[in-house]
């Protein structure tokens, strides 16, 4: 099913004399129709069974600028308004995107946090500096309670990364013991005491993060070692079944998953993998200030995910024939230059069009290999990276990448309906072919979502869908798109990037015919 999905790069590059593609320039000329068109075949009769996890939709929040100290956490004495400390304006945003699960409290955080210092009355709970992130003093107010009852609120799965760089295995275990025994133990009555009396519920539990790096600069073989002496520890308590998460490779770092698949193997439940559409880390670019060479730039490297994926699929496939071993895709999305202005160290960036593209383009190569990634979580919920969210003071305002999420949310548990196309590629400024169309589909309770992508600035994409029965379905449709490749959303003007309803569409007995706009998405509801 997945191989029906081809990729043809059926146009040939246009290159300017400097090697840099120019849009504007082809349409000066006036010899290009305004206009492409793709052919697109969906099979939602096939008996597919794949099912997109939700929790392809998860997120992540650490202890890093303003993610978690003013975007979720304000603080019961704050006036900015809140249901036990937690903004309830940035609450009651993320419940519309029925977020399925959290990861906490890092990223290269988690490697120096120690769990007992946010545990017990705040002002006795001791101060730390974030040396990660611009060494910020970090006051533990929001610890383990606060997390766990964040999830609880937001009726998601919360994840917990353990501190393997800096804490010991007994640190490990006794955090597992505290958040999930309901024994008369140690742990648990201590939890008792700091006023939370059943256990949580904890299913995923991260041994470490970025261990070749931030987490230790340890060696594949080495963690490989390390994550089987502390994830021994991690016990199952009072029925509580945990799902370990071994540390993954970076990008293109196919040696340490081909060393974690030999030296780790059923030891752990899922095995991590980091991806961040990042042009260059030294010079990452304006979020807002780009020019069409950039904006492609970004497509083809988030594009690139899908053969990084593949590859390390592949490798654990050697391994684990019977894909009893998930991939975990922890952390992912673009990452700018900070926002002038903002503290150093705290990776607070704006968000536009391009990253709600960057975004749909990148769930969709995640929904065709559901088969093994069961899980991926964007970089960073609120304030930080490829936020949904952004907050000032009181204020706070929705993403591009927000309004993409909420628009995917029905691909969230649905099965994975097959498609064929073809699609026309351009070569980006640095020589990667991206396809200027991507799409995906998927069916829950009878009703098909299809989700379609123009990535070209210019041209409107023609789309003829063939369905694979001679119903004529009822369509809705709502779209994502602006004027501008940079449009966003400010605090002045929240809503200049927003869903609105769509409906340039026809659609007759086993087809559709749609016109998606230049930089936009598109998702039709088939009923
Ligand atoms: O998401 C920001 C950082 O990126 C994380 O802390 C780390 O794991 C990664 O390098």
């Amino acid at each position: 099913m997945k191989k029906l999905l081809l990729s043809v790069a059926s146009i040939v590059a246009v290159l300017a004399f400097s090697g840099v593609w120019s849009a504007s320039a082809q349409n000066k000329k006036g010899d290009a129709p305004s206009q492409r068109e793709v052919r697109l075949t969906l099979h939602n009769q096939s008996s597919e069974k794949q099912v997109i996890p939700k929790e392809i939709y998860g997120q992540f929040a650490e202890h890093l600028g303003r993610c978690i100290y003013g975007g979720i956490w304000v603080g019961e004495n704050s006036p900015i308004p809140n249901q036990k400390g937690y903004r309830v304006d940035v609450l009651e945003a993320l419940k519309a995107l029925k977020v399925p699960v959290l990861r906490w409290p890092g990223g290269c955080f988690a490697d120096e946090y120690h769990w007992m210092d946010g545990i017990g009355p705040y002002e006795k709970r001791p101060k730390m500096v974030n040396t990660n992130w611009g060494g910020t003093v970090e006051d533990n107010s929001f610890g383990t309670h606060e997390f766990l009852n964040f999830c609880e609120l937001l009726g998601c799965e919360p994840y917990v990364n353990g501190n393997v760089g800096s804490g010991s295995v007994e640190e490990m275990a006794k955090w597992v013991e505290y958040m999930t025994s309901d024994a008369d133990s140690p742990m648990a009555n201590l939890r008792r005491e700091n006023g939370r009396n059943k256990p949580w519920k904890v299913k995923y539990f991260g041994v470490g993060n970025e261990n070749w790096g931030c987490g230790g600069n340890m060696r594949p073989e080495y963690y490989s070692d390390v994550y089987r002496r502390y994830a021994t520890f991690c016990k199952n308590y009072s029925g509580n079944q945990l799902y370990k998460i071994a540390c993954g490779a970076s990008d293109y770092d196919y040696k340490w998953t081909d060393v974690l698949m030999s030296q780790v193997g059923r030891q752990m439940h899922g095995l991590s993998l980091h991806y961040y559409s990042v042009m260059n880390w030294d010079r990452k670019g304006s979020a807002t200030q780009f020019n069409p060479n950039d904006w492609y730039a970004v497509i083809g490297k988030c594009a690139e995910i899908d053969s990084v994926i593949k590859r390390h699929c592949d490798i654990m496939d050697e391994y684990d024939p019977r894909r009893q071993i998930d991939m975990i895709l922890d952390e992912w999305g673009t990452w700018w230059d900070e926002e002038p202005g903002t503290v150093r160290g705290h990776l607070y960036q704006q968000n536009t069009l391009r990253d709600a593209m960057v975004a749909a383009v990148s769930l969709n190569i995640f929904h065709k290999y559901t088969y093994r990634l069961k899980m991926a979580n964007i970089a960073q919920m609120i304030n930080v990276l490829q936020s949904m969210i952004l907050t000032r003071d009181d204020e706070m305002i929705l993403t591009p990448t927000y309004h993409l999420f909420k628009m995917y949310v029905p691909h969230q548990d649905a099965t994975f309906v097959p498609m064929y196309y073809e699609s026309e590629s351009i070569r980006d400024v640095n020589r990667r072919e991206v396809e200027l169309f991507s799409a995906t589909a998927s069916r829950k309770d009878g009703v098909v979502t299809l989700s379609l992508v123009n990535v070209d600035l210019e041209k409107e994409c023609k789309v003829v869908v063939a369905l694979d029965d001679e119903t004529k379905y009822e369509v809705s449709g709502e779209i994502l798109g602006a004027k501008e490749m940079n449009a966003h959303n400010t605090f002045e003007q929240p809503e200049n990037v927003k869903i609105q309803k769509f409906d340039a569409f026809k659609s007759s007995k086993g087809q559709i015919e749609v016109v998606l706009p230049a930089k936009s998405v598109v998702t039709l509801t088939l009923k």
